[in-house]
């Protein structure tokens, strides 16, 4: 999709669609939709007063060969309350347009933003909007129509701003690409993403990205003795991968911090011995979305460049019932030493967790985010709306939470208190995979994972009912939706 900064007027570019938005009671217009207004002999006037154009979040009004303007059709997308109003909006306002457009036969777009909307971050919302809305998840449908949107105009931004402007665009196109990346891995079914072909996967990326990558085969994996992730993977034929990807700043400093970027990686999860119901288990394909996260998130790095050093670590495995599987109540030692009695073999994402956010620390890191499929629990507290958000300390997590507010991706902080620690003391071994069955399923998986942790600045983020959409959204396609990506990059930027 070639994007790019127009110089010519909106009402002159030659485009099958030019594209705005209408607040919520914009019964008068004025600006360039009040030109535009009058351009169309008023149409958008009597579209208000008989009801059908009422600018209400996301509304879709689409006029064929409007008089007066050059593009062959102008759509409308509500806006919402203009107080209300943010660039996230615009993010999504961008998408729902490109997702209603690409099945109408249009191939060139024109998008107008409004007065107040002119600046580098609206351009980068726009750009984030439009390439990320712009991905199907039909690659292995033979019929598989090529609706992808040719070339995209961006109309009304301030002239002045042209280099600020153009990074801006660069910027989210790196960003919505590296989204897409991500999107595509965990939209792979795990015949066609086993741990190794996510490793080669991750190499095709870094190469090409210009990171260091180094993966440690199953060998590997069992001379640093990361007991936990050989535990988990001893019951499938498919052997796991530890893959780990560097970025390292041109003038790294003394003592600056290193981010740690540890992702789940289960190709697939039917379980293990306590295994899964068939309902649903196809989805465990994505189980999977937290590694593929990290990985965006460092392709992107790659290209924006943060001032610190980002490593990260994806354990990769599949979590099979084979022969040789762990069983309820095996004792395994993770690399760290402590010892973990397997209460249920399905609680397996913590457990690959814990070996990989210890070599995390082994490797420098100063900082962590994990991102992890992690419990259904999650969903049963915030449903698909927020990603859930654990952390200790509380300063650290909240200076994440900010880069979410303004990454537009919805986060909830969750309790880290004491009790659930306690919910996880094992009898016969220093911890137990499950909590003890009396809810809290999200804050007891997510001590575990602090346990190896310890006092690094550390969060997680249970992404298990925000990774995959199953309804598509006016602005996405249904599927992996690379949500948290975002967050990750704007906070790296920020270190
Ligand atoms: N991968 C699942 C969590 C999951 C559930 C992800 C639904 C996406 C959608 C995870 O490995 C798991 O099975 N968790 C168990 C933990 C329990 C056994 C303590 C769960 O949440 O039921
Ligand atoms: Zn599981
Ligand atoms: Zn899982």
């Amino acid at each position: 999709m070639e994007i790019r900064l127009e110089s010519q007027p909106y009402f002159a570019v030659q485009s099958d669609a030019l594209v705005t938005y209408v607040f919520d009671k914009d019964a008068k217009f004025d600006g360039v939709l009040g030109e535009i207004d009058r351009a169309i002999n008023g149409q958008l006037t009597s579209l208000v007063s008989s009801g059908e154009l009422t600018g209400k979040s996301l509304e879709l009004t689409l006029l064929h060969f409007p008089q007066g303007l050059t593009a062959k059709k102008l759509l409308l997308v509500g806006a919402g309350k203009p107080e209300k109003f943010t660039v996230s909006d615009l993010r999504k306002i961008a998408g729902a347009a490109v997702r209603h457009l690409k099945t109408r036969g249009v191939k060139k777009l024109a998008f107008l933003t409004r007065e107040g909307e002119r600046g580098p971050a609206a351009a980068q919302a726009v750009v984030e909007g439009l390439i990320v809305a712009d991905f199907e998840t039909d690659k292995y449908r033979t019929d598989r129509k090529n609706r992808e949107i040719e070339s995209i105009s961006l109309c009304g931004f301030d002239g002045g701003l042209g280099a600020d402007l153009q990074a801006a665009i660069e910027n989210g196109r790196v960003v919505a690409e590296s989204q897409n990346f991500a999107r595509d891995l965990i939209n792979e079914p795990s015949n066609k993403l086993t741990p190794r072909m996510l490793a080669a996967r991750a190499e095709a990326m870094a190469k090409e990205a210009g990171l260091a990558i180094d993966i440690l085969d199953e060998r590997k994996i069992a001379e640093m003795k990361m007991g936990a992730l050989i535990g988990v993977a001893q019951g499938s034929n498919e052997p796991p991968r530890v893959i780990v990807v560097r970025y390292t700043p041109e003038h790294p400093r003394q003592g600056a911090p290193v981010l740690g970027l540890v992702g789940k990686a289960v190709t697939f999860d039917t379980g293990g011995i306590s295994i899964k119901p068939a309902n649903n288990m196809e989805k465990m394909k994505y189980d999977m979305g937290g590694g593929a996260t990290m990985l965006g998130a460092m392709r992107a790095l790659a290209k924006l460049k943060p001032s610190i050093s980002v490593i990260a670590v994806i354990p990769a495995t599949e979590n099979m019932p084979g022969g040789r599987a762990q069983k309820p109540g095996d004792v395994q030692v993770a690399m760290s030493g402590k010892t973990i009695e397997v209460i249920n073999t399905d609680a397996e994402g913590r457990l690959i967790l814990a070996d990989a956010v210890y070599y995390a620390r082994q490797l420098g890191c100063t900082h962590l985010i994990d991102a992890a499929t992690l419990t259904g629990a999650i969903e049963v507290a915030l449903a698909n709306v927020h990603v859930g958000a654990f952390g200790t300390p509380r300063e650290y997590l909240d200076r994440f939470l900010e880069s979410a507010k303004a990454a537009g991706e919805k986060m909830w902080p969750m309790p880290m208190d004491e009790e659930y620690e306690e919910m996880i003391k094992s009898n016969i071994a220093d911890i137990r995979n499950t909590g003890s069955g009396k809810g809290g399923g999200a804050s007891t998986g997510a001590w575990f994972i602090k346990e190896f942790a310890e006092d690094t600045p550390w969060i997680h983020l249970d992404i298990a009912s925000t990774c995959w959409a199953d309804d598509g959204r006016p602005w996405l396609a249904k599927g992996p939706t690379g949500i948290a990506i975002r967050s990750i990059i704007d906070f790296a930027l920020k270190q």
